[in-house]
């Protein structure tokens, strides 16, 4: 089969990795992918979100089936456009349809759609531009904290969470009335505060069929004990000790299970990943957001656990037949520690040479702001590499990494270390 990759971060390496093992891989060719992603295909420079480009690519390569990473092609409607193109119909695309990335690309459409199918998620209220007196007079009947999200995509930045009332208004009316987030913030949905724990869950679905792949904790902030901005992710753990059976039964029975049918029934097509970020509040999830694709970096510690052949599953996809496979999975614990660019996530330089890549060992490297020149590997992002090691025990496969994150060196490294410390009893 020949595969076509879209993205260029450490979700898209891990990927990348993992497709290269397939056996029914003949090739692949990763848009416009890393450093690292170049040790398992081709890498090409292309947009991800120039349609026209990437089809006109996937025909003349003959590419049997495309993936896509990140969520922005998806939600620009990148399934639309193949679908709409006669050349094009019969390429495979794991990927939801534009209405069916609504999940993340709307969080107005994601709340509208929970509540249609009661999902549990907080309780709220949206309100649009002209609508900021209103948003105000309601923000005044909440109990602290206030929580505000733009609707439309705002590459992370766009959930803003604060005990100030005063200040809660000021960012509604900047959204709402100043475009602080361009057209995302047109719109703004206003949430009621969940006091829990987070963990992330991902399927893989055929549009009525799914597989649960390993849920995962990331660890978003840049400081360590959650301290400071937030960033693209610091770290990850798989599997997630709290998410027992007990718990991961309540998210397919009253999550999972109401997700997809609800799809189904809307006549949404969806073939691809499903990310439920949740939040568990005394035993009880709820989601707290949905995403269109796998989650960074928590593909990073996932996929290394999947043992299945993921181009099968991508196989059955095609035919919604997901429900004649299972997955199989490494039971092991599986522990991904970032090394970002020092001043990540403000300023931080670019360029640095990056050593000490030989001691790898049994672990995995998943390049995410990397480049090279000849055979040096040079950092080009603030999140430069994820180091993903596995080991029976969460405290053993966090040891693997971290002494590995100390032989690998660039100027000004820097990188949490308390990845997991909370999940360990
Ligand atoms: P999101 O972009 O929707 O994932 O939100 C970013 C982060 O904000 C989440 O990972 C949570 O930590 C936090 N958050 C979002 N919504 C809520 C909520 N209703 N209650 C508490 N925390 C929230
Ligand atoms: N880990 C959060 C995300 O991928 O959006």
């Amino acid at each position: 089969m020949k595969v076509l990759l879209l993205g260029s971060g450490g979700r898209e390496h891990a990927l990348a990795w993992k497709i290269a093992q397939s056996q029914l891989l003949t090739t692949l060719f990763i848009a416009p992918g890393n450093a690292g992603t170049r040790q398992h295909g081709t890498n090409i420079d292309l947009n991800p979100e120039d349609f026209e480009a990437v089809g006109t690519f996937v025909l003349e390569n003959k590419i049997q089936l495309v993936v896509v990473g990140p969520e922005k092609p998806l939600v620009g409607g990148i399934v639309d456009y193949f679908q709409a193109h006669p050349a094009l119909e019969s390429v495979e695309i794991i990927g939801p349809s534009k209405a069916g990335a609504m999940l993340e690309g709307s969080k107005d459409f994601a709340k509208a759609f929970m509540l249609r199918h009661n999902i549990p998620t907080a309780s709220y209220q949206t309100f649009c531009t002209g609508e900021s007196e209103k948003g105000k007079m309601f923000l005044k009947t909440l109990s602290p904290p206030y929580v505000l999200k733009a609707d439309g995509l705002a590459a992370g930045k766009g959930v803003i969470i604060t005990s100030n009332l005063g200040e809660a208004q000021n960012i509604l009316t900047e959204m709402l009335d100043r475009e602080m987030f361009g057209d995302a913030g047109k719109k703004v949905v206003i949430e009621e505060f969940l006091d829990g724990i987070e963990l992330s869950v991902f399927v893989l679905t055929d549009g009525k069929n799914y597989l649960i792949l390993p849920e995962a904790k990331d660890y978003k902030r840049v400081g360590e004990g959650n301290t400071g901005p937030n960033t693209g992710g610091m770290g990850s753990v798989s599997p997630v000790p709290f998410a027992n059976p007990e718990l991961m039964g309540k998210i397919e029975e009253r999550i999972i299970k109401p997700t997809i049918s609800g799809l189904f029934e809307e006549g949404i097509d969806y073939k691809g990943f499903i990310f439920f970020g949740l939040i568990n509040v005394g035993g009880n999830p709820l989601v707290i957001e949905y995403n269109c694709r796998m989650g960074d970096p928590e593909s990073e510690a996932v996929i290394p656990r999947i043992k299945t052949d993921l181009l099968k599953l991508f196989q059955a996809i095609k035919k919604q037949r997901l429900n004649e496979h299972q997955i199989e999975l490494n039971p092991n614990y599986s522990a991904s520690v970032f090394l970002v660019s020092g001043g990540y996530p403000d300023s931080y330089e670019k360029g640095k040479a990056i050593t000490g890549l030989e001691n790898q060992g049994e672990s995995i490297l998943f390049h995410a702001g990397t480049d090279f020149r000849g055979n040096t590997v040079l950092t080009s992002g603030g999140r430069v590499m994820a180091i993903t090691s596995m080991d029976e025990t969460l405290a053993g496969a966090l040891k693997k990494s971290y002494r590995l994150a100390e032989k690998i060196d660039f100027e000004k490294k820097y990188y949490r270390k308390d990845i997991g410390n909370d999940l360990m009893v």
